[in-house]
């Protein structure tokens, strides 16, 4: 009969060393971890330990030995047969934020693979996988072999999370769901990169958000959160780039599930809002000089322009879609993608000038419509959403419309209460604001680009 095994260390010493500030070793933090998704460890100790890193932090040294652990808990995908580098992107998420839609294509037809895997919606800001699936029939649940096959055939694919990657992270997230240990950037940092890590990419450039519709309202924290994720993936052997993007308005026009799609196939024809393009040709320039598909960020962004006039942008998310069995003819015809029936005009009460916009309300707007969960288990209108008519520093007269709802019933509740917050995101001011928001406040990139 064999020996039972004498367990590494004891968790209440682990806790009370964190509870203390102490410095993890990398031992300590595999043991931890392994515990956890095993299930050897209970929950109400995880969630002690949680807490105390949330009150005393990390060192740079024990968050990326985290998100090793986390990252190792599960499946990496192994994509070194695909002929050129991987790259991807991740955003800390918005109101209108769609971008992930335009890159991978973009990026794809720029000769490197981005293997995305993505999320759904959280809290007011919406999320791609619940965006693709508006295109009738797009499966996002493909498994690895599938996922590898779309991502040979057309150079991108993207998908859901799958129980076998960073099975802690799932343990984790519920865990710090509901024991108030969500907001640390430490554990954020973890999380996010174990599973952006799994997805076996060369470099990745994060698109974190700050202003009144992201999670981070400081730019400060964004700036914080942005370091330190740039920090662990380089300490991983990764190429790392952050852009601090603004979040104080909703990005391009469109917010709700199909309408986003819609304005991404038009961005992919060379058309669609500014901010929206610039945003994208910004973030896909890092991703081909970071990637080696370009010699600088700006080349990058000039074969951006390029690519998309020559249509090949638009012909590579074609094949994804078409791959992945979702339905061509929404994408050549967008009249074809899910559309509510009625429309409700958000009328200005005064003439002026847009000054500010509580974006967070203009996403929890979408959220009332359908358009995003107010429970986990709810299921996402593809059809509703909102079309912004006026952004900050837009004159309008009395009586103008601010934006449009779309929805099923001119009588339905939600429709009332949805047009009620956006009425309330709206100040409006007789002279216009005295600054322009930049899109992007800051670039966090050590090397020279
Ligand atoms: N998104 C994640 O994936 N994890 C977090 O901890 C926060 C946001």
């Amino acid at each position: 009969m064999s020996e039972p095994t004498v367990p590494q260390f004891r968790v209440i010493d682990l806790i009370r060393k964190k509870r203390d500030g102490g410095v993890f070793s990398r031992a300590e933090i595999e043991y931890l971890v392994d515990g956890c998704t095993k299930g050897s460890i209970p929950d109400y100790q995880m969630a002690a330990w949680l807490m105390a890193v949330v009150l005393r932090g990390m060192t740079g040294e024990e968050t990326a030995a985290l998100t090793n652990a986390m990252l190792h808990s599960g499946e990496v995908l192994d994509l070194s047969f695909l002929p050129a580098k991987k790259v991807d992107k991740h955003s800390t998420g918005g109101v209108g934020d769609k971008t992930s839609l335009v890159l991978a294509p973009l990026v794809a037809a720029g000769g490197l693979y981005v293997p995305m895997i993505s999320g759904r919606g959280l809290g007011h800001t919406g999320g791609t996988l619940d965006k693709l699936e508006s295109i009738p029939g797009f499966r996002v649940d493909l498994d690895a072999r599938e996922f590898e096959r779309v991502l040979k055939a057309c150079g991108c694919s993207m998908i859901g999370q799958t129980e076998k990657i960073a099975p802690a992270d799932r343990k984790l997230y519920v865990l710090r769901d509901v024991t108030g240990t969500v907001e640390s950037p430490y554990l954020i940092c973890a999380s996010i990169m174990s599973k952006k890590l799994a997805e076996g990419t060369d470099a990745l450039v994060l698109d974190v958000k700050t202003g009144s519709g992201a999670f981070m309202k400081k730019e400060e924290d964004a700036v914080f959160l942005a370091e330190l994720m740039v920090e662990t993936g380089e300490r991983m052997g990764k190429k790392m780039a952050a852009l601090i993007t603004d979040m104080n308005q909703p990005l391009g026009r469109m917010v709700g599930n199909a309408l986003e799609v819609q304005e991404c196939i038009e961005v992919l024809h060379g058309e669609g809002p500014a901010d929206l393009r610039d945003l994208c040709f910004e973030l896909a320039g890092w991703m081909l000089y970071l990637g080696g598909a370009a010699k600088t960020v700006a080349e990058g962004k000039q074969l951006c322009e390029r690519i998309i006039a020559s249509g090949q942008a638009f012909e590579r998310f074609r094949q994804m879609v078409e791959l992945q069995g979702g339905d061509i003819s929404a994408i050549d015809d967008p009249s074809r993608l899910p559309s509510a029936e009625h429309r409700v005009e958000v009328l200005s009460p005064q003439s002026g000038y847009v000054t500010a916009i509580a974006t967070e309300q203009v996403g929890t707007a979408c959220v009332i419509l359908g358009g995003g969960r107010e429970r986990k288990e709810d299921s996402v209108d593809p059809a509703v959403g909102i079309v912004v008519h006026k952004k900050i520093g837009d004159k309008v007269s009395a009586g103008e419309s601010l934006c449009t709802i779309h929805c099923h019933s001119l009588a339905d509740a939600q429709a009332a209460r949805a047009k009620a917050l956006l009425e309330e995101s709206y100040e409006i001011a007789e002279a216009p604001p005295t600054y322009k928001l930049p899109l992007i406040h800051r670039v966090i990139y050590k090397g020279e680009s």
